[in-house]
């Protein structure tokens, strides 16, 4: 898989494979604005270490950003962690030892996968409907993973614009989840990337937020979407014994964030308005999708199926069960487009007949065309497979 995707980043490649946020729109004069300002009045501490729960300023401003997604912490509650990812990987490292249970939303965020397998977590998938997880499926799971020996530690969920199903977890759901979290002890971690980048509706409130400071949720957030994934920006909110726990794994892992990329952050969000620039994203990437449904309903058979996400970066696709989309890769490779087989996003080998598509990346025409491609390896496949008799 890996190598595959090192292939997919050749130039002659169309990409509808990555996460990659469209950073060419970010304005030049901005950044030069901003790194003469460090230049001129920051040079020393932006080169040199800083703290391991990251700049004290820093996360002041988060707190304003995670009000926008409402979800009320106070800088105590936060650390800054080398992108998203760190918070994941603390968490599950914090709480789950080797053959624990750990639920999470199947598909779930191909990049957790390899942080589940490193900590040798048990993941047991609960399906997704356009409402989210199907938390009415969770305590059942509790109740049988209970009665094999197997309690779970966490559950791992990303409730906005899911990567990769592109749905949202419904309000009524977040407050079953959060009722069954208290009764049953059950640790959250709630990954919220995508938040910010909503092409229209408004913000649901976090699980951060309904569970109202009993201590079950760790709120995990990035600014690689809403900003840069090359500024290595992320950050927790946890309850303070977690944030200790967190501290001292984040110590191990690399002592602090990159102090030039949070003081990047910052003299930016001192001198700008951050949400000028997401409004600029979500406008650009609002196109995209709507390109890449267009082409969908133009190029894939009348068999399959796909989200229509309302934000995020992804949209989720399912074609006839004959197909494994592994097996695709390849000729779509050879045809220089590139996707995530749905294999990726799930720890218990289903997915074969699902892919993930990107529309952030690239422009609307680049989309078609790639779509196109994909459409035609896709009928050559299935005629391959009715010549062979139907698939038996
Ligand atoms: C659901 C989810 N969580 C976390 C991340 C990690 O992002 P980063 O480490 O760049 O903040 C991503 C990136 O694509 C993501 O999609």
């Amino acid at each position: 898989m890996r190598d595959l995707m090192s292939l997919a980043e050749r130039k002659e490649i169309i990409s509808l494979a990555g996460g990659f946020p469209d950073t060419a729109s970010f304005p030049r004069e901005v950044f030069e604005d901003v790194t003469s300002a460090i230049a001129g009045e920051h040079l020393a501490s932006a080169l040199q270490y800083g703290p391991t729960e990251g700049s004290r300023e820093l996360r002041e401003r988060i707190v304003q950003i995670m009000a926008h997604e409402r979800a009320t912490a106070t800088a105590d509650e936060i650390m800054i962690t080398t992108g998203g990812q760190q918070g994941i990987n603390l968490s599950v490292g914090t709480f789950v030892d080797p053959g624990e249970a750990v639920i999470a939303e199947g598909p779930t965020y191909p990049g957790a996968v390899p942080v589940f397998t490193t900590h040798e977590a048990h993941v047991v998938h609960i399906p997704v409907d356009e409402d989210g997880m199907r938390v009415e499926l969770v305590e059942p799971t509790l109740d049988r993973l209970a009665a094999e020996g197997r309690p779970v530690k966490l559950l791992y969920t990303i409730p906005n614009f899911h990567n990769p199903a592109g749905v949202t977890m419904s309000e009524e759901r977040r407050r079953m989840l959060i009722d069954i979290a208290h009764r049953r002890e059950l640790m959250i971690v709630e990954d919220n990337p995508y938040g910010q980048v909503r092409f229209d509706g408004e913000p649901l409130p976090s699980l951060y937020e309904l569970d109202n400071g009993e201590g079950w949720v760790i709120y995990v957030s990035t600014f690689s979407k809403i900003l840069s994934p090359g500024l290595r920006v992320g950050w927790v909110a946890a309850p303070p014994p977690v944030l200790r726990q967190m501290n001292l794994g984040k110590q191990a892992g690399d002592l602090c964030t990159g102090t030039f990329d949070q003081r990047f952050i910052l003299e930016y969000m001192r001198r700008y308005d951050w949400r000028d620039h997401v409004a600029r994203l979500n406008q650009i990437y609002r196109k995209r999708r709507d390109a890449l449904l267009t082409a969908l309903e133009e190029e894939f058979p009348a068999t399959a199926t796909w989200t229509r996400p309302r934000g995020g970066l992804f949209v989720w696709a399912t074609l006839p069960k004959m197909i494994d989309t592994k097996d695709l890769l390849p000729r779509a490779l050879d045809r220089d487009v590139a996707f995530v087989p749905g294999g990726a996003a799930f720890l218990d080998g289903t997915g074969a007949n699902n892919m993930r598509l990107n529309f952030s990346q690239n422009p609307p025409d680049v989309i078609t065309e790639g779509v196109r491609r994909l459409g035609e390896v896709i009928r050559e496949m299935m005629e391959i497979y009715e010549d062979l008799g139907g698939g038996r």
